[in-house]
């Protein structure tokens, strides 16, 4: 509703169409040693069986990812749950800010995007760096803002949000509920 589709989209998440080009890309490696080996049948060139090595490493490589990725993939509903924790703090609604500012749409925006909430001294030192509250920002962010804020501003900060997000699961959780608002 209020997202205006600036939203970022993560490399784990992996659509469906995306594991289709995999799948065309690896099936192709199929075809290779035909066209590399047209000159000597007789005796098995050492390409052919190279070339079934990485095939086989490549299968691997992609079955871990197959599996993998959805484990890495956050889940909107639980995170709707997530947020509870942050609720107390931030509201979803499109300009209503509480202690903290307005969460509506806030996926792919610049730093300081709210423009009535007055954000902290730290924060303000990290945005004069410049960033964008993506998802790589938010991963590290929501374990230990002020530790990211430190590191975007290059001096000791400190942020006005006072909370920390410890769980891989719950953070990659309410990063897509966040994405889905
Ligand atoms: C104790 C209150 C509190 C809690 C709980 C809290 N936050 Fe915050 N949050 C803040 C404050 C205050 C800021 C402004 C930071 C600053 O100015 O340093 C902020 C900033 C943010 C920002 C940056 C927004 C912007 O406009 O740049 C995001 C994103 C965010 N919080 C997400 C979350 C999420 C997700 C949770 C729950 C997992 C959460 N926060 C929990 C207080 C809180």
């Amino acid at each position: 509703m209020s997202n205006s589709g600036n939203s970022t989209v993560s490399p784990y998440f992996l659509t469906k169409s995306e594991f289709s080009v995999l799948f065309v890309f690896f099936s192709s490696l199929d075809e290779q040693p035909t066209t590399q080996c047209s000159g000597d049948h007789h005796d098995r060139p050492r390409e052919a069986r190279d070339m079934n090595l990485t095939k086989t490493l490549t299968l691997a490589a992609t079955i871990a990812m197959i599996a993998i990725a959805p484990a890495m993939a956050g889940d909107a509903e639980k995170g709707e749950k997530v947020f509870k924790k942050c609720a107390a703090c931030h509201s979803i609604e499109a300009g209503k800010n509480k202690v903290g500012p307005s969460l509506a749409g806030v996926i792919g925006k610049n730093c300081g995007h709210v423009e009535d909430f007055k954000y902290g001294k730290g924060y303000q030192a990290a945005c004069e760096k410049g960033f964008t509250i993506d998802e790589a920002f938010l991963t590290e962010y929501l374990q230990d803002p002020s530790a990211k804020l430190s590191e975007i501003a290059g001096s000791k900060e400190r942020s006005k949000m006072s909370f920390k997000l410890k769980k891989d699961d719950q953070i990659a959780d309410v990063i897509e509920y966040l994405k889905a608002n």
